[in-house]
């Protein structure tokens, strides 16, 4: 599968939200992973509908939209009329997953669902066919600039497990803790998305950081 990079503005400077996009852009970066956060089903708030459609003015980029909501089959509408290429969900607010990522796909949307690192990939096997990504959070959501949880490799092993004997060959990200140095477990474990806030946006050069990402993690894939 090919590797893509989806550098997340949650650590960009948001009052230059256009200059941050241009720079991963320059860097290489595949996708632009946008974290919305509610306050209840994660502790942070971030940003909504409204910035979405600011970055899909500025970006050619696909607009990754990961949803830390509560009731997110509220909101997938507005979020794919806002310019969201994908959306994901997380399965512990979605008691109904398989009517939510459906509906997501109806709207001509990739659907993701997504795991809390305390959330077994298992819950996964019934809703295979329906997922176009899973996101694996190496981290417990809310924040970025937190530690890699060490065992989420083998969450991504179990997880591509699932997805195999289910016969699906969605992608599978990770969010959370990723940097070059890691980058290359997780993608040996199945991954072939990898999120980064900090990793990209903490850096002097977000534009070089995109890039030294993705060799970090193609070291991994050639090995
Ligand atoms: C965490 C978010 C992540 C976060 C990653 O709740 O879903 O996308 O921005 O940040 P880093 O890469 O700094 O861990
Ligand atoms: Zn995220």
């Amino acid at each position: 599968m090919t590797l893509r990079i989806a550098p997340s503005i949650l650590s960009a400077d948001f009052a230059c939200l256009r200059d941050a996009v241009a720079a991963v852009e320059a860097g290489g970066a595949d996708l632009l992973h946008v974290d919305v956060m509610d306050g209840r089903f994660v502790p942070n708030l971030t940003i909504g509908v409204p910035v979405v459609e600011a970055l899909a003015r500025v970006t050619r980029l696909p607009l990754d939209v990961h949803l830390m909501i509560v009731e997110p089959e509220r909101h997938i509408e507005a979020f794919a009329r806002a310019g969201a290429s994908l959306i994901s969900v997380h399965v512990e607010v979605s008691p109904h997953l398989d009517r939510t990522l459906t509906a997501i796909r109806e709207l001509g949307v990739q659907a993701g669902a997504v795991l809390n690192p305390s959330t077994p990939a298992e819950t996964l096997a019934p809703v295979a066919e329906l997922l176009d990504f899973v996101l694996v959070m190496s981290v417990n959501p809310g924040f970025s600039g937190q530690r890699f949880i060490p065992r989420s490799p083998a969450k991504v092993q179990a997880v591509r497990a699932v997805l195999e004997r289910a016969g699906s060959r969605a992608s599978i990200a990770v969010d959370g803790g990723i940097q070059p140095a890691n980058a290359a477990q997780v993608v040996r474990a199945g991954a072939d998305i990898l999120v980064a806030a900090s990793a990209i946006f903490g850096a002097d050069d977000p534009a070089a950081a995109t890039r030294r990402l993705r060799a970090a993690a193609r070291v991994a894939a050639s090995a």
